[in-house]
């Protein structure tokens, strides 16, 4: 079956029971789930209900489609992605934010955990995306010709400059500090080796995290605007003289996730 059938399906089982069209897609990333739960929601829908949408099964991942009102802005969630590193292929990664833009959204706004490349960084804090760098090993738009897919789309201004003044506006007026740099996307779902991240560091990365680069290309093929934050749970490998371990991203990202709610909220509500 091609794309574009299943996306039509998708979008078919999803539509008629949408009282709103929603404008932003928002997808929140490993901890952050909890934004969904403050959308003032009319639909909620398990993955397992949509055709073609695979499930997740990284910790702290549920799997639903969340569409209502969010800060005045009608929106659908994704709670919980899907990542390279459970084997899911990067077409199968962006599907989703393909149902979600056919199902009116034009907006991207994607967060994500990350490691600190960058030794001025420090623990929860907040990054705005400038750009990235795509390490993950693979692309989300290589289905072939057939599928009439295969572009060359233009990554200059994938991140919306707009979009980042509004994040930095948001930031400004919740008395929040948000650092900006370049995210590095690597596969994983090993963390890195010290000698990578000195590597990264010299290509001019700031942030390391294993999602959001497949997402940001095909939004920037579909000709949506996009909003990329990080919050830093970690330095990463060989930052301090300390291992890095699951538990403790996770925990430590707790205290970063009130602080981007509040950012979020903010750009939404303009
Ligand atoms: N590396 C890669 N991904 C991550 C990290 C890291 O240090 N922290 C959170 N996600």
């Amino acid at each position: 079956m091609s794309l574009q059938d299943r996306i039509d399906q998708a979008v078919a089982t999803v539509a008629p029971r949408l009282k709103t069209c929603p404008r932003v897609a928002l997808i929140l990333g490993s901890g952050l789930g909890g934004l969904a739960d403050a959308v003032d929601a009319h639909l909620s829908l398990d993955y397992g209900d949509i055709p073609h949408f695979k499930e997740s099964d990284a910790p702290g991942h549920a799997g639903r489609l969340v569409f209502g009102e969010l800060a005045g802005q009608q929106v659908v969630c994704m709670q919980g992605r899907l990542h390279a590193y459970e084997g899911n292929s990067a077409e199968d990664i962006v599907f989703p934010l393909r149902v979600m833009n056919a199902l009116g959204a034009q907006t991207l706004v994607v967060t994500n955990a990350a490691g600190a490349v960058n030794t001025d960084f420090e623990v929860a804090d907040l990054m705005l995306i400038t750009d990235h760098i795509n390490l993950m090993g693979s692309h989300p738009l290589t289905l072939g010709e057939d599928q009439g897919l295969r572009d060359f789309t233009d990554m200059t201004y994938a991140y919306t400059a707009a979009l980042r003044e509004q994040a930095l506006a948001a930031a400004h007026a919740c008395g929040l500090t948000l650092r900006q740099g370049v995210y590095i996307g690597v596969r994983g779902p090993s963390f890195e080796t010290p000698a990578e991240i000195r590597a990264f560091r010299v290509w001019g990365a700031d942030a390391v995290g294993m999602s959001t680069v497949f997402e940001v290309i095909a939004a920037a093929s579909l000709g949506m605007d996009v909003l990329g934050l990080s919050f830093i749970t970690n330095m990463a490998a060989g930052v301090l003289d300390q291992p890095i371990s699951g538990e403790e991203v996770l925990e430590a990202s707790k205290v970063a996730i009130e602080n981007m709610k509040a950012l979020v909220l903010g750009v939404l509500a303009g």
